[in-house]
């Protein structure tokens, strides 16, 4: 594989991320995480995010050239998230980015952080090629994206509420699993049965669109209904209806898309694909319809530098020019606008 060699740099949310590809082969893909950070605070705060950010940005993009092995001059282009996300955190990617394509003399590419998500599976999988319907769930967004070519984009459906790792998030933290909620309720859901209680699958009636604040009072009522009845089922078996109610909803809506579009190809990114139950359905269901199916590894749909630098790749390969230096960070960026 060849290609321009592009540092692409993510902050715009808890995990500081740097990755340096080659066309589409990733070369090298560096990660901070700040969990253990906010944990104590049960969800992300925006200032210590900045702050662990401006910390671990430097290091982090000198490990990833090294890892590479690749001098800076070598780069071709340095690739930044631009939204959305949270403002402060986002500064610090692109304060950090633009800085070092000034002093390189490179171009910068300001990336739309849910169109990385949108391109993940391209560096996992040679084959993946639009036409496609790609399931984006992440801890604050949940689309359905018909993805008719790279960089034409038609979204179909999404939230109403909540996204559907928020609802992970806070559905775990009112159970005491602690943050982040979707890999907690997803461990915790070992060995529990996903049919014990039959949570709601909501707005039936919209073909793509999600609605997870009914789960999330639900499952509030049945605890404490449960708790004062003294008939508490195990934890797991709630954890794994929890999940079962959300995963239901996921996927019911990506192929209600692939029905309506016609399309053979769903591909799938964010943060909520890592979870092991969604994985096996949408390959249970892709594979009974003979819908090829192509969701990369966990630590490409969680954030990560790679699908940053890939956005900016497909732009320089259609020769699209570059940002300049002196755009803004845009914390409430939509796909597609
Ligand atoms: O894409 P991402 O890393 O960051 C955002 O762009 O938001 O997604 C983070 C979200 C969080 O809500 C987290 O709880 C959820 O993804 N998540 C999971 C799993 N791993 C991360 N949700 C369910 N199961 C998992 N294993
Ligand atoms: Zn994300």
């Amino acid at each position: 594989m060849s290609g321009p060699l592009v540092l692409g740099i993510e902050t715009s949310c808890d995990e500081t991320g740097v990755a340096v590809l080659e066309g589409y082969e990733v070369k090298s893909s560096v990660l901070s995480s700040q969990v253990e950070e906010h944990a104590r605070f049960g969800g992300v705060v925006p200032e210590v995010a900045a702050r662990a950010h401006v910390e671990a940005i430097r290091p982090l993009a000198h490990q990833a050239l090294t890892k590479a092995g690749v001098h800076p001059d070598q780069l071709d282009a340095v690739a930044v998230t631009r939204g959305p996300g949270l403002v402060g955190a986002l500064s610090v990617g692109y304060a950090y980015g633009k800085s070092l394509a000034y002093s390189l003399g490179k171009p910068l590419y300001g990336i739309d952080h849910m169109e990385g998500h949108l391109f993940a599976p391209r560096l996992a999988f040679e084959g993946y090629e639009p036409p496609a319907v790609v399931l984006l769930a992440s801890g604050g967004h949940s689309q359905i994206v018909h993805l008719k070519g790279w960089g034409d984009y038609e979204i179909l459906g999404g939230t109403i509420d909540d996204a559907a790792g928020e609802a992970f998030d806070k559905l775990a933290r009112f159970m005491g699993l602690g943050y982040p909620g979707g890999p907690a309720i997803d461990a915790d859901s070992t060995g529990g049965d996903p049919e014990a209680v039959r949570f709601p699958r909501a707005l039936r009636d919209r073909p793509f669109d999600f609605s997870f604040s009914g789960l999330k009072t639900s499952v509030i009522t049945y605890l404490e209904k449960a708790k004062e009845s003294g008939d508490l089922p195990p934890r797991a078996d709630v954890s794994a209806s929890i999940q079962e109610a959300i995963v239901d909803a996921l996927i019911a809506k990506t192929f209600n898309a692939v029905e309506a579009t016609g399309v053979e190809v769903v591909g799938a990114g964010g943060g909520v694909l890592a979870n092991r139950r969604l994985r096996e359905k949408l390959s249970i269901e892709a594979d009974e319809r003979g819908v090829g199916l192509f969701v990369p590894a966990p630590a490409l749909c969680t954030d990560n530098g790679a699908m940053i630098a890939s956005v900016a790749v497909d732009r320089m390969e259609a020769g699209a020019s570059p940002d300049g230096l002196d755009f803004d960070v845009d914390p409430s960026m939509v796909l597609g606008s």
